[in-house]
């Protein structure tokens, strides 16, 4: 039986390995593997391609919220409103600050987080909104920026969605080895159109210190490598043409017939398709059968974050956030990425249509 992988990472890479090879030796051969020139030229490539002011390379993307919330001084007494259907790190950044994350219910339609939820959670101690722009699809930054809070945008499964980055007072990102853009381990990036933010989020990566002489704040060691920076470097002048490849792979699953079997992720011309996340009703006979056919898929955040045990402190119950609870039980993803050959897109539809098939006669 041919496996099918639910992401492909090395399909993309392999036809850089010249490239990647050369960046290799040459770093290897200049002797700077912190803050060398890839570093502040992959820096820059980032904010142009972003359309930001500028952008800081940190050590991850839990990192980069970290950073970002302690140079906004974000702490103790402080709380920010997040949504509880994402990654562990989106709330874990907000605690490990000191600060409360408060969790505000999805949409279902887009899986972002509400902003009617959201507006109905600020109180006089809110002192950010983090939106995650969820499975590549951008949050509704029209309505939360309406709300006049500063918004921190986590956009760790989003690089390439065109305006991602923008609208937020900053944003930050991850290059996790499966995402959209990516580093051959890990790296992250913290974005704004705000100078003197970034300066202070620079800083701070750097141990609070401008030269490591002088150190002005009590602050951390995360840099994005130089080594990841060269490679980041070429794998940035892919980007569109991954992106492009991944809306493509979607569009072809709705015209194999995929929604006719489950509800696919809403298509908008920003969703960068960084997973293609379906949801059902019979999402485990279904995920049970693509895993017995050898089919990559996967569920997220089965317990959401406000029945995580490290965040129960915070006082979250089991049918407090309807919606997120709905998506944690329905949710499955299917294979994606660019380029991905028809067949296997067809295979995957074939083997769901047989779940949800078994499903209805059962
Ligand atoms: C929404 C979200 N936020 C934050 C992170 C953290 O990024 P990293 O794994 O680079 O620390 C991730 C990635 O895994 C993520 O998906």
């Amino acid at each position: 039986m041919q496996q099918i992988p639910l992401v492909d990472v090395s399909a993309q890479w392999a036809p850089l390995r010249a490239e990647l090879e050369a960046r290799f030796a040459e770093v290897l051969d200049s002797g700077q593997f912190i803050r060398g020139p890839h570093y502040y030229a992959f820096e820059e490539e980032a904010a142009a391609y972003l359309g930001v002011r500028g952008s800081v390379g940190v050590a991850n993307g839990t990192d980069a919220l970290v950073l970002v919330l302690d140079a906004l001084e974000i702490g103790p007494g402080d709380e920010v409103i997040c949504p509880a259907f994402t990654f562990y790190a989106t709330a874990e950044a907000i605690a490990r600050r000191g600060a409360t994350p408060v969790f505000a219910d999805i949409d279902p339609d887009t899986l972002n987080v509400d902003p009617e939820d959201v507006a109905a959670k600020i109180t006089p101690r809110t002192r950010a909104i983090m939106p995650v722009h969820l499975f590549g699809r951008p949050a509704a930054m029209d309505a939360l920026t309406e709300l006049g809070v500063d918004i921190i945008e986590d956009a760790a499964q989003a690089f390439g969605s065109p305006g991602i980055a923008q609208r937020g007072r900053i944003s930050t990102f991850s290059f996790y080895p499966t995402k959209n853009l990516f580093a051959l381990g890990d790296g992250g990036l913290v974005a704004s159109d705000d100078e003197e933010l970034l300066q202070r989020v620079r800083m701070l990566s750097f141990h609070g210190s401008r030269d490591k002489v002088d150190f002005d704040f009590v602050g951390y060691n995360s840099r994005l490598d130089e080594l990841q920076a060269a490679f980041l470097r070429v794998f940035l002048t892919k980007l569109d043409e991954w992106t492009q490849g991944r809306r493509e792979a979607a569009q072809r699953y709705a015209e194999l017939g995929l929604g006719d079997l489950v509800d696919l992720p809403q298509d908008e011309p920003g969703h960068v398709y960084h997973l293609f996340v379906c949801r059902s009703p019979e999402r485990d006979r279904v995920h049970a059968a693509l895993r017995e056919a050898g089919i990559g898929t996967a569920t997220y955040y089965v317990t959401p974050l406000h029945l995580q045990p490290a965040l129960r402190f915070l006082g979250g119950e089991p049918g407090s956030l309807p919606e997120t609870e709905r998506a944690s039980r329905e949710n499955f993803s299917v294979p994606l990425w660019p380029a991905m050959p028809v067949e296997a897109q067809e295979r995957v539809v074939d083997v769901v249509r047989s779940a949800v098939g078994v499903a209805a006669s059962a």
